[in-house]
C-alpha cells in the first residue's frame, strides 16, 4: 500500500533522511521505533507531502505520490495523527471532526464509528476542543484523522505525554482498529507496546533505517533489548 524508496530529505544544508526505505501492506500494522531526532516526523512529513526537498520514491497504492500538495495526498486516503495533535482548541470538538472529514460534515457511519471507539466525544461532542485532557485531546486527533476514512493512518508517536492508564487505552484502540482492517504506520518511542501490537517494525537511527523485521525477531535482539527496552 505504502512504499518508501531510496528516500533522502534534507532541511536546508543539514541532510535529515539517508536511503530510507519503508513498506506497508494493507491490513498491516507496522511500527517506525527510533529515538528522538533520529527522523521519524521528518521521514512522515516527507510521506504527506510537507518536504518538498525530498528525493527518492514514494507510492502509495502504486501511484508516486512524491511532490503532489498536502490536500492531494490527503485525498489519496493518507491521514496523519501528527506529534502535537494540532486541534483546534476554540472549536468545538463536533467542529474538529468535521474538519476531518473530506467535505466538512461529520455524519452517518463514520461518525457512529468514532464515536462508538471513543465514547467521551461524544458526550463533549459541544465542548470546545482545548478544554479537554491531554488524552482526550489525543483521542480527538484520532478521530479526527478517522473521518476521512483513511486506507492507511499513521501516527506520530501518540502515546508521548499520556499517563499509563491513557497509553493502555490507545493502544488497545489502535489494536481494535488493527482487527477491523485498518492499516497503520506507527512511529512510537514506546518499543515494548509498540512491537507487541504491531507485526513488523522498523529501527530508525540517525536518518538511516538500521533494522527491520518481524517484531517478534525484534523483541528478542539483543541492540533492541539494550537500547530500547532497558534489559
Ligand atoms: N524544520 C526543520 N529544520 C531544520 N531541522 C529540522 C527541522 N525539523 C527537524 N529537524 C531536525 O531533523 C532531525 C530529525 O528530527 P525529527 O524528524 O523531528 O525526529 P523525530 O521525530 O524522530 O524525533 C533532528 O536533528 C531535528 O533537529
Ligand atoms: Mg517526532
Amino acid at each position: 500500500m505504502l512504499e518508501v524508496a531510496h528516500l533522502d530529505v534534507s532541511h536546508g544544508n543539514l541532510q535529515i533522511l539517508w536511503d530510507v526505505h519503508l513498506n506497508v501492506t494493507q491490513g498491516d500494522l507496522v511500527t517506525l521505533i527510533g529515538p528522538n531526532g533520529s527522523g521519524k516526523t521528518t521521514l512522515v512529513e516527507t510521506i504527506i507531502g510537507l518536504n518538498r526537498s525530498a528525493k527518492g520514491r514514494v507510492t502509495f497504492r502504486g501511484e508516486e505520490i512524491l511532490g503532489l500538495p498536502p490536500h492531494v495526498i490527503f485525498r489519496k486516503g493518507l491521514a496523519l495523527v501528527p506529534e502535537r495533535r494540532e486541534i483546534f482548541p476554540k472549536m468545538t470538538v463536533f467542529e474538529n471532526l468535521q474538519l476531518g472529514s473530506p467535505n466538512y460534515t461529520a455524519k452517518g457511519a463514520v461518525l457512529d464509528h468514532v464515536y462508538s471507539l471513543f465514547p467521551i466525544l461524544k458526550d463533549r461532542e459541544s465542548q470546545q476542543a482545548g478544554t479537554m485532557s491531554g488524552g482526550e485531546q489525543q483521542m480527538l486527533a484520532i478521530g479526527r484523522a478517522l473521518m476521512s476514512e483513511p486506507g492507511l493512518l499513521i501516527l506520530d508517536e501518540p502515546s508521548t505525554g499520556l499517563s499509563p492508564v491513557l497509553v493502555a487505552q490507545v493502544f488497545s484502540t489502535l489494536e481494535r482498529l488493527g482487527r477491523e482492517g485498518m492499516t497503520i504506520l506507527l512511529l512510537e518511542q514506546n518499543v515494548r507496546h509498540a512491537l507487541q501490537l504491531c507485526r513488523r517494525g522498523y529501527i530508525i537511527e540517525n536518518g538511516r533505517i538500521i533494522q527491520e523485521g518481524s517484531s517478534r525477531d525484534l523483541l528478542h535482539d539483543e541492540h533492541i533489548q539494550r537500547a530500547y527496552l532497558g534489559i
